[in-house]
């Protein structure tokens, strides 16, 4: 048979559009099911909801399955139906209508019930329209536009104390630098902001002004100097004139309205465009090109003292075997063998470990130094006479010993009842017997010998010459000198080092002391040892450290960045 099926769809303005479509079938199917004839794509209709035969007494509608059919208004399952008849599928109405020639059945189909149409029957009853209120649709927008304009423009513009009317105004830099904050009262131009300011700055944050001192133009280093005279730089300008060298703008590292706190310029990339070719940019360049920790940095070179007399020091490169002169002499092996390490005072044997002299300071990044007190002075007593065996020198410089000396044997000398026998009977007499001039003059005279004798034996290789390099120096008292004891203490200053970070790796993993027999070896580790945990900032399997892990930025050893002009110093 064939079928024509009209789709009616009801315009706006109440007329009506139709498409018709004519199909072929032995009856006509209606659901949601791609297979039927009448296929109606709406979530509310079954699969397979019911189908319209032409049977031999007429038309015929059946449900299938448990479906029901609303049929002119009442609910049935199946029934005969005639031309005029509405048939009810979900939101939709089927109507039979009269045929065509050469077509069986005609129906026509009209979704009478839209999903989502709750808005628009809303809006379709209330009767406000835009033009009701007396606007066009050209007259609001001018009208929504302005606004716009006047909130975030002429009002950000002209408000008194914004950027605009304070630079239009008094407008120079140097006057606004002479307080800190002008005012802290929000404006119109907080409108424009871009995000919230580090925590250190919002006490003026809503003065834009401080740091956006010209219209258009981007954030000038002198904004910021302004605050932060004592800031200093990084490079001295002097010795580093090139401009490609000094144009770096502290907003390209200090990027603010980013939140609450500071970003720390850790990007690798602010630091390795610059030092990538150092060499390129700057004519004989004492320092290697670095881009990356874990490809391309160079081998650590510590300072190293070469005179301490003369105090020079050195940069020497772990790859070139540095040999440390400290003036100190210290077989870390040997102290570290229990079996050779025994306590003149206790007579027992002691196993030293790393930390019976190498004391973490209070920030646990670097090592508090060696004292010889402290550190030594339970072994190695500074005895000097075995008519008082328990009796020592304090640690000090050379003519204090001496003098130290000189008063012991003196007081010795004039109190009497030494049992020495190599001693002048004046000094063996009986203790506390008053001494005439010439007996004092004796008594002194021997401890002036004694004095003699035992800083010959203190100052030789024995005592204070075991650790020391000792000198004769006509100059002082003593007849000796001490050469200047210097233990380095920050081996790499051009980088940090934090030990306490490190705390559960084993000091042999970094320090070769344990094998160490000259205080000459420079133990520290190599570049290699620390890559084995540390790469560049993409490392993946590895730490990814970045430059400023283990670099500053901003140098106490170079002038700051503010000028009196203004103009950059960096
Ligand atoms: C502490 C200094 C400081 C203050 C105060 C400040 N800004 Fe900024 N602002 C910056 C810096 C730095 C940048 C980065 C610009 C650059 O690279 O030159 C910036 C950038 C911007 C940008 C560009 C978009 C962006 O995020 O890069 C806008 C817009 C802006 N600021 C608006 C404001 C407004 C509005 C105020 C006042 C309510 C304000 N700023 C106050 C420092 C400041
Ligand atoms: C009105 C004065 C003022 C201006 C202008 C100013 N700062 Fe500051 N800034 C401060 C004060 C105060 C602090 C907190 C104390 C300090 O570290 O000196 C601070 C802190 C900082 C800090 C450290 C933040 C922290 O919490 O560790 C950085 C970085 C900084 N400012 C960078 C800048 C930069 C870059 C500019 C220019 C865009 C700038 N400042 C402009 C006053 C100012
Ligand atoms: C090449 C990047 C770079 C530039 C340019 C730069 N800084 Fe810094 N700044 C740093 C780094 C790195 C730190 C160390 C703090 C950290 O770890 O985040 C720092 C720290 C600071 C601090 C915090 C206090 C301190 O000394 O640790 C202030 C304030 C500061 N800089 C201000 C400035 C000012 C002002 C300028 C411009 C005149 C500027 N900086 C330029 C990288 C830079
Ligand atoms: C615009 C170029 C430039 C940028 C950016 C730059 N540096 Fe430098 N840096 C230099 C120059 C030039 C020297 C040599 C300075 C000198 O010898 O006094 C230097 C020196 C150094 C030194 C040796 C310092 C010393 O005590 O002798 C270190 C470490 C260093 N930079 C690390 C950094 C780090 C970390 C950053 C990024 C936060 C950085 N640099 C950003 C140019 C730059
Ligand atoms: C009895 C005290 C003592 C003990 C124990 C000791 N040290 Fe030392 N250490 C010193 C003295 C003193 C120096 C300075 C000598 C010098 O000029 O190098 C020193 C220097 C160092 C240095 C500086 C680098 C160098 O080349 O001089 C390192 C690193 C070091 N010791 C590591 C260790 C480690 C690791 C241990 C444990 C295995 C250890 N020490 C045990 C006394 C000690
Ligand atoms: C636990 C006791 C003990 C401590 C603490 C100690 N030493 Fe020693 N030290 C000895 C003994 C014992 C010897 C002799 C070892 C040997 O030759 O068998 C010695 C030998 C030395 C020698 C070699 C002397 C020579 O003539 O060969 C030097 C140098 C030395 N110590 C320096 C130091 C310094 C510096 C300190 C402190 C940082 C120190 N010692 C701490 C017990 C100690
Ligand atoms: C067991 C090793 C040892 C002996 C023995 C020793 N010293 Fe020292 N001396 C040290 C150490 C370690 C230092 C560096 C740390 C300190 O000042 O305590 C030092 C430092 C000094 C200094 C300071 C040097 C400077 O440049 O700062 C003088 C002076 C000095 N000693 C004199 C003497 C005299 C004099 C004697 C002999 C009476 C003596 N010492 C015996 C280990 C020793
Ligand atoms: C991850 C490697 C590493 C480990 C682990 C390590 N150190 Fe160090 N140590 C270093 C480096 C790097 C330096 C040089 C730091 C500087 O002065 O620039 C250093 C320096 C020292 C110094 C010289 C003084 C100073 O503070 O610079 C002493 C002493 C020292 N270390 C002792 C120890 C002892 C003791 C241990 C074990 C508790 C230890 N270290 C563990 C890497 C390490
Ligand atoms: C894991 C720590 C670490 C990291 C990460 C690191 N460095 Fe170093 N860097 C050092 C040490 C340690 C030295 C030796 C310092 C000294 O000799 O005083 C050094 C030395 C340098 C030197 C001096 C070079 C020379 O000729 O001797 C420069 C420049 C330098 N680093 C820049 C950088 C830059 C740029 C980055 C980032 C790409 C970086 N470093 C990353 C630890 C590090
Ligand atoms: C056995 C692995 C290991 C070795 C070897 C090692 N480190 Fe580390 N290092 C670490 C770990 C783990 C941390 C902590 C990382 C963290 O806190 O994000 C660290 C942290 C650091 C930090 C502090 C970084 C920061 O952002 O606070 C520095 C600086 C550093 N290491 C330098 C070195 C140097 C220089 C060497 C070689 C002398 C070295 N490390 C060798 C494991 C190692």
């Amino acid at each position: 048979m064939e079928v024509s099926i009209t789709t009616l769809t009801r315009r706006k303005n109440g007329s009506i559009g139709r498409k018709e479509e004519v199909k072929a079938c032995e009856t006509l199917r209606i659901g949601r099911g791609a297979e039927n004839e009448i296929f109606l794509l709406d979530a509310r209709v079954p699969l397979h909801l019911a189908a319209l035969h032409d049977g031999a007494d007429g038309l015929f509608i059946e449900a299938t399955g448990s479906n029901d059919l609303r049929l002119n208004n009442s609910i049935v399952r199946k029934a005969h139906v005639n031309v005029g008849d509405i048939i009810g599928i979900g939101p939709y109405d089927l109507c039979i209508v009269e045929p065509t020639d050469g077509i069986n059945i005609a129906v026509t189909l009209e979704l009478v019930q839209p999903i989502g149409d709750d808005v628009e029957s809303l809006l379709s009853r209330s009767n406000l329209t835009i033009a009701k209120v007396g606007l066009t649709k050209r007259s609001s927008s001018w009208l929504f536009a302005s606004i716009v304009l006047v909130v975030f423009l002429a009002l950000p513009l002209l408000s008194t104390n914004s950027l605009f009317t304070k630079y239009f105004n008094d407008g120079s830099l140097e006057q606004k630098s002479q307080s800190m904050v002008n005012s802290n009262e929000s404006n119109f131009d907080v409108s424009w902001v871009s995000g919230e300011v580090m925590n250190s700055h919002k006490f003026f944050a809503n003065d834009c002004a401080a740091c956006h001192t010209k219209p258009f133009v981007m954030v000038e280093d002198a904004a910021c100097t302004a605050c932060h005279k004592e800031q200093h730089g990084h490079i001295d300008k002097i010795k580093f004139p090139a401009e490609e060298l000094t144009s770096t703008r502290c907003a390209t590292c200090h990027t603010d309205h980013q939140g609450p706190h500071p970003v720390r310029a850790a990007k690798q990339e602010l630091c390795s465009d610059c030092h990538n070719n150092l060499d390129q940019k700057v004519e004989g360049m004492h320092l290697a090109n670095v881009s990356d920790f874990g490809s391309n940095h160079p081998q650590f070179k510590p300072t190293v003292w070469q005179d301490p007399s003369k105090g020079i020091k050195k940069r020497i490169s772990l790859d070139d075997s540095p040999i440390e002169v400290s003036n100190l002499k210290f077989p870390h092996k040997t102290h570290m063998n229990a079996k050779r390490m025994r306590n003149p005072v206790t007579g027992k044997n002691t196993q030293l470990e790393c930390a019976s002299c190498h004391v973490p300071d209070i920030s646990g990044a670097y090592i508090q130094p060696v004292k010889m007190e402290e550190h030594c002075g339970d072994c190695h007593l500074l005895t000097f006479d075995a008519i008082a065996p328990k009796r020592t020198v304090s640690h000090g410089k050379p003519e204090t010993v001496y003098r130290e000396l000189n008063e012991f044997y003196s007081s010795l000398a004039l109190k009497g009842g030494v049992t020495d026998k190599t001693a002048p009977k004046v000094v063996r007499r009986r203790p506390g017997t008053p001494l005439v001039k010439e007996e004092k003059k004796a008594a002194l005279q021997w401890a002036m010998s004694k004095t003699e004798k035992s800083s010959r034996y203190l100052f030789s290789a024995s005592q204070c010459g075991s650790c020391h390099e000792v000198i004769r120096d006509k100059n002082n008292a003593s007849g000796y000198n001490v050469e200047p004891v210097k233990v380095a203490q920050i081996w790499q200053p051009k980088s940090v080092f934090d030990h306490g970070k490190h705390k559960d790796v084993s000091c042999a993993e970094c320090h070769a002391a344990d094998t160490s027999m000259k205080s000459s070896d420079v133990l520290l580790p190599k570049i290699e040892g620390c890559q084995t945990c540390h790469g560049g900032e993409a490392a993946t399997d590895k730490i990814p450290s970045t430059c400023i892990s283990c670099h500053g930025f901003h140098r106490d050893d170079v002038a700051i960045m503010a000028s009196p002009t203004g103009k950059m110093v960096q």
